[in-house]
């Protein structure tokens, strides 16, 4: 049994992570992660590094070691053209959130390339998938009871609304760095919105009995107003409402 992100956990069962780090360049790339980590605290998996600019992902292989709550991974990138993009270093440390656990710490390229921050996100229940209703989604591989937590939304918090932000009151937005960021929109959706009494911080909850499968959706007009960008919905819904 292996302890990672404060739960306890078989050895070889692949835990599902995102991470998230502001690149050189500005850009803002999201990790896919599945990982397996044996008993003895080796590291190996998949990596897939999305751009948010245009959803592309690149895959990567991850192995690393997990040495007590710290954890070092490797990425290596198929068909990088320089030594900065054929493998990435993470060194990462649990961090104190108030939704859902994380760990923080720094990526750095070989060659001494600036070490940029770099977070990542773990919600049990969830991982990254393609959606049917639009590019990426977050999608449950567990079960979740009605009423349940099914992941927190957290990063950093300004004036300025998105497409991708939560508004949580007038001229505050949390702009998601985990598993928020992939949440599409429903008209009839998976998950509600409640919001922490302290941080004004929302988590996403199970509206009914979810099965593993189902994609973690909530209602934009619950909270945005005017959203940031327009789409016309391609819910499974009946009828939209945008
Ligand atoms: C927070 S992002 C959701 C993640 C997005 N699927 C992706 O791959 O980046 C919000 C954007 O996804 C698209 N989207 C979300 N829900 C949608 C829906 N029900 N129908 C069509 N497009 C949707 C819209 O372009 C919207 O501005
Ligand atoms: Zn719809």
């Amino acid at each position: 049994m292996t302890l990672f992100f404060g739960a306890t956990r078989s050895a070889s069962e692949p835990v599902h992570l995102i991470g998230f780090h502001v690149a050189a360049d500005g850009s803002r790339l999201y990790d896919r992660l599945a990982l397996v980590i044996e008993a003895d605290g080796r590291v190996s998996g998949r990596a897939d590094r999305i751009a948010e600019r245009d959803g592309v992902a690149r895959p990567a292989e991850a192995r690393g070691l997990l040495m007590g709550a710290q954890l070092a991974l490797m990425l290596e990138f198929a068909g990088g053209n320089s030594a900065a993009e054929a493998g990435v270093m993470l060194d990462l440390a649990p961090e104190a959130r108030r939704h859902g656990a994380a760990l923080a710490g720094r990526i750095a390229g070989p060659g001494g390339t600036a070490a940029q921050p770099y977070v990542m996100a773990h919600a049990p229940a969830a991982r990254l998938d393609r959606s049917p209703t639009h590019g990426w989604g977050t999608v449950l591989v567990a079960p979740v009871s009605v009423g349940e937590t099914v992941l927190g939304i957290d990063g950093p918090v300004g004036a300025r609304q998105t497409p991708y932000s939560f508004r949580t009151d007038d001229d505050r937005h949390v702009e998601p760095t985990g598993y928020g960021h992939f949440v599409n929109h429903a008209c009839e959706p998976s998950c509600g919105i409640v919001y922490d009494s302290e941080t004004a911080l929302p988590t996403l909850v199970a509206l009914r009995d979810l099965a593993a499968g189902e994609e973690v959706t909530f209602d934009y007009t619950r909270t945005e107003g005017d959203l940031a960008g327009a789409f016309a919905c391609r819910c499974p819904a009946k009828v939209h409402k945008v």
